[in-house]
């Protein structure tokens, strides 16, 4: 059996060592190579945290499969795994390559059927660590963190983000942005969907929606949400979004749920 406490404190460090060979990137000149779409981009920086973070899960866990968002799957065979990691070396990318210090390392771990048991998210540029295990708590920087009291949607700050296709599908986000805009106190598109998640967790937010993100950005943060005592669900409402193909997450502090979800509806 996996001990938690001791995978938290590993990945704790394995995250703020991908932070540091991160910054030390970002004082140089940064290259971008395009992925999918022209803003679908990819640095050296996240080509190396991913290798120096993959390298060191399979050392501390060789039987477990580990899922990155450059390099795929790796470790384990995913039909053999128990254990599953998915990782972001740096969900922000974008702001990254225009040296927005706002990005983050995002490495989640699930079991096979997808429920969340672990995450980190690092943030180097504020030396914020936000962490989580399943039915431990959620905290940052060692101090215990909750969600916010917001009772009412007007008087809420949420953010959102838009994904890598959102030239090509219909369903981008647009409409859904339009439509809170005058319903909230703000929103905010910050740019690294992991954060998001920690920030609601933090009680910084007090909602989260997007459609589209992958495990790798949202793993550890949802995770981050309900141990604070958030709510995460689909847009229907549904718990548990991570295991299932849609890819509609809204995660709040749990008394603007239905609120948010009733905008989400409404389109
Ligand atoms: C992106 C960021 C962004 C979110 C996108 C993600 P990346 O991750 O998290 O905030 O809106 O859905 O793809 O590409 O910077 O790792
Ligand atoms: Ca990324």
């Amino acid at each position: 059996m996996l001990n938690l406490d001791r995978v938290l404190a590993t990945i704790t460090t394995i995250a703020y060592d991908a932070g540091q060979l991160i910054l030390r990137e970002m004082n140089g000149t940064i290259e971008t190579q395009v992925k999918s779409e022209a803003y679908d981009i990819v640095t050296a920086a996240d080509k190396a945290a991913e290798a120096q973070i993959v390298q060191a899960l399979q050392e501390h866990y060789p039987d477990h499969h580990i899922v990155g968002e450059e390099g795929g799957g790796t470790g384990a065979p995913a039909d053999s795994a128990r254990y599953f990691w998915y990782i972001d070396p740096i969900d922000g990318t974008t702001n990254f390559a225009a040296k927005i210090p706002h990005f983050s390392t995002s490495i989640g771990l699930m079991d096979r059927d997808r429920q969340l048991l672990a995450g980190v998210i690092y943030h180097p540029n504020q030396d914020e660590s936000f962490a989580a295990i399943h039915g431990g708590g959620a905290f940052c920087n060692g101090d215990r963190i909750t969600v916010s009291t917001t009772t009412d949607l007007i008087n809420a700050v949420v953010g959102t983000g838009f994904g890598f296709k959102r030239q090509v599908e219909k369903e981008n986000n647009a409409d859904q942005w339009r439509a809170f805009v005058p319903r909230v106190r703000g929103v905010r598109r910050m740019g690294s969907a992991a954060l998001d998640l920690a920030y609601v967790a933090a009680g910084r937010f007090d909602g989260y929606w997007e459609p589209g993100p992958k495990l790798w950005d949202v793993a550890a943060g949802l995770l981050l949400v309900e141990e604070a005592g958030g709510t995460v669900t689909d847009y229907a409402g549904v718990p548990a979004p991570q295991t299932r193909s849609d890819y509609q997450y809204l995660a709040t502090n749990g008394h603007i749920h239905q609120a948010m979800m009733d905008v989400l509806q409404s389109i």
